[in-house]
């Protein structure tokens, strides 16, 4: 099967990875070189995880499981195997993010630094909770083999916006708490100072930025998005492009047979939602 503009797929794809590896390198510059580095103990070193494993989790694998359904070498596996890889690289997010926020909590109580008072901590809380149902709702629609395909059908468009919403709310959380760190953390020179770290961690704001409009840039196009699972399994066609890859035997709910005009379907299970 192949993939419309594929070469401006693989640039904007290897775009996304090498500015989310260089925020990764970033953030780990970041608290090894200019801050105190990586301990459990309370102090300030307790509270680098947090923005570690927001930097490496929530954001890139966050974004990485956004996309995967996209990469044009996995239209062959079967879907129920890209459900779990979206599935499994989501959740690995939620548990770093889960613990990062352990972290900063067990920080501040260590400190005597009151709780929850910043539009950051309430803008990021509120992601991460309706992450968690995000992804208690995604597993039972769309894993649990009970669930009606037109409950599955009729939840995708919601699925994808809350899933694209979510992921925009983490981003400007993070710029939120690097500007919020940068203000606390930085005395003489200050922030208004502009002292090498300060110029340093705003480029890693840049950067998460950058990441999170490409990522949404590659999520968006509709001419990216895995092809139905009809069209996957089609026959080859003379001067129809598709090649026709084998990936699934199950029946197909909107055409049992399997007779229909595979690429005009699937233009309409596309605008529903796909759903197997
Ligand atoms: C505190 C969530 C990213 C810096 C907090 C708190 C939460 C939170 C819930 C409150 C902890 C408490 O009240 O004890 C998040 C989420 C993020 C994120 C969901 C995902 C994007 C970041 C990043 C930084 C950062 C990238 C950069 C260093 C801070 C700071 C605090 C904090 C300085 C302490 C001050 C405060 O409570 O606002 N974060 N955070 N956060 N976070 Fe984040
Ligand atoms: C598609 C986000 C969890 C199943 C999507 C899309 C987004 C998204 C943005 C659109 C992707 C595209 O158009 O290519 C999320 C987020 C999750 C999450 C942020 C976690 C918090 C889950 C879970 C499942 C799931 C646990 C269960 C298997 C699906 C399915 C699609 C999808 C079946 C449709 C893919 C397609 O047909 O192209 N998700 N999702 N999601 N997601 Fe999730």
């Amino acid at each position: 099967m192949a993939m419309e503009n594929f070469k401006q797929f693989l640039f904007a794809l290897t775009a996304a990875v090498t500015v989310g590896f260089v925020s990764i390198i970033f953030v780990l510059r970041w608290v090894f070189y200019f801050k105190e580095g990586l301990a459990w103990d309370g102090g300030l070193a307790e509270f680098n995880w947090h923005p570690v494993l927001i930097v490496t989790g929530f954001i890139f694998m966050q974004g990485i499981a956004i996309i995967v359904y996209r990469l044009p070498w996995t239209w062959k596996c079967s879907k129920l195997m890209m459900k779990f890889i979206h599935a499994g690289l989501n959740m690995l997010a939620f548990i770093f993010a889960a613990i990062s926020l352990v972290a900063v909590f067990d920080f501040h109580n260590s400190q005597n630094i009151p709780n929850m008072y910043s539009l950051h901590s309430w803008v990021g809380l509120a992601a991460v909770i309706l992450y968690s149902l995000q992804l208690v709702l995604g597993v039972c629609i769309y894993l649990v083999p009970i669930t009606p395909t037109y409950l599955r059908a009729a939840f995708m468009p919601l699925h994808i916006y809350s899933g694209l919403f979510i992921f925009t709310s983490v981003i400007a959380t993070a710029l939120m708490g690097i500007t919020e760190k940068l203000i606390f953390g930085l005395k003489n020179p200050s922030y208004k100072d502009s002292p090498p770290e300060a110029t340093f961690v705003n480029v890693l704001g840049v950067l998460i930025v950058i990441f999170g409009g490409i990522i949404l840039w590659i999520a968006t196009r509709p001419s990216w998005k895995r092809p139905s699972e009809q069209v996957l399994r089609s026959p080859p066609t003379n001067g129809g492009g598709s090649v026709g890859i084998k990936v699934s035997q199950q029946t197909d709910p909107i055409d049992p047979k399997g007779n229909g005009d595979a690429r005009r379907r699937s233009g309409k299970l596309e605008d529903s939602g796909q759903v197997n």
